[in-house]
């Protein structure tokens, strides 16, 4: 047997056992006569001895850092206990040890506090990854996995595998290709998502599928991106919108009592699209904290009914303001105290070529009731009140004020929110935040090439209220500075997303499952019939035999996990992540191929 023992099992009722340890050395600490030896496993560390007998044994057969050791000995109460580690009320008297294997000498440090880099540390991740830290990480995402999968069980979902040599999955992002050797010339698409196979799947019965997936984009990468992740991917048939978020806010309930012992008994709030645009700038608000936008000028093609403030800031001749597209403001609480230094440097964040503000205007609240502003020469103190007030300021607060093109704006705005958030100390790490979002826009207006583009993917289903509005209307714009007015721009799609702290973690829809709407929907994307055909032949032709109506949704399962860990990047949750390159640093991929597999492919690279 080669173990007795793990070597983070050990504690004082073992005292008098003979056991036999195995693991890495983690630290050699040697005084006189002694050796003291940190024995390192996947479940802990415990202390070894090996006195002078066996310390002359040891100048023979010398042990270093990273050693693999077998040990046994009887375990002793330590005289000298340690409170920080489990084990750490005894020690084991080592009696006889084999050493199982030597190690070269790590390039970085195997602790907590690594002294290794990032680089280094993925080059040689399966060095890292017996650290604490990543282990504890990939613990969490296994038990994010079981809790997920024991309530999908629970719930009658039944796990299918789809392939992963397919043709394009369309979710937006660019496609990984693989050229396949024995049909000259043709390429597999690997999956973008299992969209299409796991609506095929509901034609053909199986009405609450899940799989735990990876899944394919080549788009630029972020903290929360990476060319391949995984999803928890979900579809119901016989469902309405209501049925899936119902059976999703339990899922993720589950998922946060299973894995981080939380009772998330708080409604799940819901937010539409349109509110979430307008009041925090962006799809995915962090509603930990308020602080929510106040749009005090915005283009008259936009419609929007809660944002009407433009007369608290007209002709009062102030030319930033007048000349702006749009000017929106935050009411930042305790802000009145802001020293002129942390509003100059507020105000060279908000030029920093990411935000890409001009400037940055204020409004003071301050305790004695009095309002002072950097606009102090264009408004009198009763119209500053009234500004300050409608962005929701109160005494003491302070009320920033940007203007600009009405994205840019609406951007620079959530970002500054954001980073007010964060350093009021409002975003905090511990505390978990879920809200739907809803409603989102059926279409997206792609402007240069002048056409709609699914907003979420093309199987996602209008409101019902809207389909008639997409049938009987032509989908090309012929007024493309005018597309706001276009009928298409105002459908709504039945899709939701889930969103964490600020983070989306799934998205879902109810799907299309007539062919002559999805038909119209393929259409409404400039395909032809042809195109269309030649694509999604297959699903078109499976909604002709009976497909029923149905839905479904994916989570990030690495986003979810990093999210729920207090880490921004999923890559610390991934045992074998690609670097912001889409590298992996430690296999040295990709690669170039040799020639005779270019030949077998019948591939030539050019250049
Ligand atoms: P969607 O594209 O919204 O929907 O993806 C679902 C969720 O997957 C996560 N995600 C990513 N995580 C890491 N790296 C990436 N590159 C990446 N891209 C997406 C996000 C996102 O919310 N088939 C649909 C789902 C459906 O309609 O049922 C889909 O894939 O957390």
């Amino acid at each position: 047997m080669f173990r007795t023992h793990t070597c983070g099992e050990l504690r004082i009722d073992h005292k008098d056992n003979q056991v036999t340890l195995a693991g890495w050395v983690q630290t050699i600490r040697k005084f006189g006569a002694i050796t003291f030896v940190d024995l390192r496993d996947r479940y802990g560390i415990t202390q070894l001895v090996f006195n002078e007998i066996l310390n002359t044994q040891l100048d023979d057969q010398p042990l270093g850092r990273e050693f693999v050791l077998q040990a046994s000995g009887k375990v002793l109460e330590r005289t000298n206990k340690n409170q920080t580690i489990p084990t750490g009320e005894i020690e084991i008297e080592v009696t006889g040890f084999k050493i199982l294997n030597k190690s070269a000498t790590p390039p970085f440090t195997i602790q907590d506090d690594t002294d290794g880099g990032d680089d280094l540390r993925m080059k040689f991740r399966y060095l890292d990854l017996r650290r604490n830290a990543v282990k504890r990480n990939l613990e969490l995402r296994y038990a994010v996995n079981r809790s997920a999968r024991n309530y999908l069980h629970e719930n009658a979902f039944m796990d299918i595998e789809t392939p992963f040599l397919i043709k394009s999955t369309p979710e937006g992002a660019r496609d990984f290709v693989v050229p396949s050797r024995m049909n000259t010339g043709q390429f597999y698409a690997l999956p973008q998502s299992p969209q299409t196979f796991k609506q095929l799947l509901m034609v053909s019965g199986y009405d609450r599928y899940y799989q735990i997936v990876k899944c394919f984009r080549d788009e630029d990468l972020r903290a929360d991106r990476q060319p391949e992740f995984t999803q928890i991917d979900c579809e119901m048939s016989f469902v309405e919108q209501e049925d899936i978020l119902k059976m999703f806010e339990e899922l993720i309930k589950r998922i946060f009592k299973d894995v981080k012992n939380i009772d998330y008994t708080d409604i799940i709030e819901r937010m539409t699209w349109e509110d979430a645009m307008w009041q925090y700038g962006n799809d995915k608000p962090d509603i930990r904290f308020g602080m929510s936008i106040c749009t005090l000028k915005k283009p008259a093609t936009v419609f929007y009914d809660k944002a009407d403030h433009a007369a608290l800031i007209n002709d009062a001749g102030f030319v930033v303001f007048d000349s702006a597209e749009s000017v929106m403001a935050i009411a930042v609480p305790g802000g009145a105290a802001f020293t002129r230094k942390q509003l100059d440097e507020l105000t060279e964040w908000v030029k920093r070529p990411q935000i890409g503000m001009k400037g940055l205007a204020y409004i003071r609240a301050n305790e004695d009731g009095s309002y002072k502003s950097s606009i102090d020469k264009f408004y009198s103190e009763e119209r500053l009140k009234a500004i300050a007030e409608a962005s929701g300021a109160q005494k003491g607060d302070i009320t920033l004020i940007l203007a600009g093109a009405e994205e840019r704006t609406r951007k620079a705005m959530s970002e500054l929110r954001l980073e007010m958030g964060k350093q009021l100390g409002l975003r905090k790490e511990h505390e978990f935040k879920l809200l739907w979002v809803l409603d989102f826009p059926l279409f997206e207006y792609a402007e240069e090439e002048n056409r709609w583009v699914a907003r979420h993917h093309p199987f996602t289903s209008p409101k019902p209220s809207q389909i008639q509005t997409m049938i009987v209307n032509d989908p090309v714009i012929h007024d493309a500075a005018n597309y706001l007015s276009h009928p298409y721009a105002q459908i709504k799609a039945n899709a939701y997303d889930m969103v964490l702290n600020g983070n989306e973690i799934g998205g879902g829809s109810i799907r299309i499952y007539q062919r002559e709407l999805q038909e119209k929907m393929f259409a409404a994307l400039g395909m032809s019939q042809d195109e269309a055909l030649h694509k999604f032949g297959f699903l078109l032709g499976a909604f002709e035999y009976g497909a029923p109506p149905h839905g479904g949704i994916a989570f990030g399962f690495d986003r979810l996990c990093s999210i729920l860990g207090g880490s921004e990047s999923i890559r610390d949750f991934i045992a074998f992540p690609k670097n912001n390159s889409g590298r992996d640093v430690m296999l040295d991929a990709p690669s170039t191929i040799d020639n005779s597999q270019l030949d077998e492919l019948a591939l030539i690279i050019k250049g």
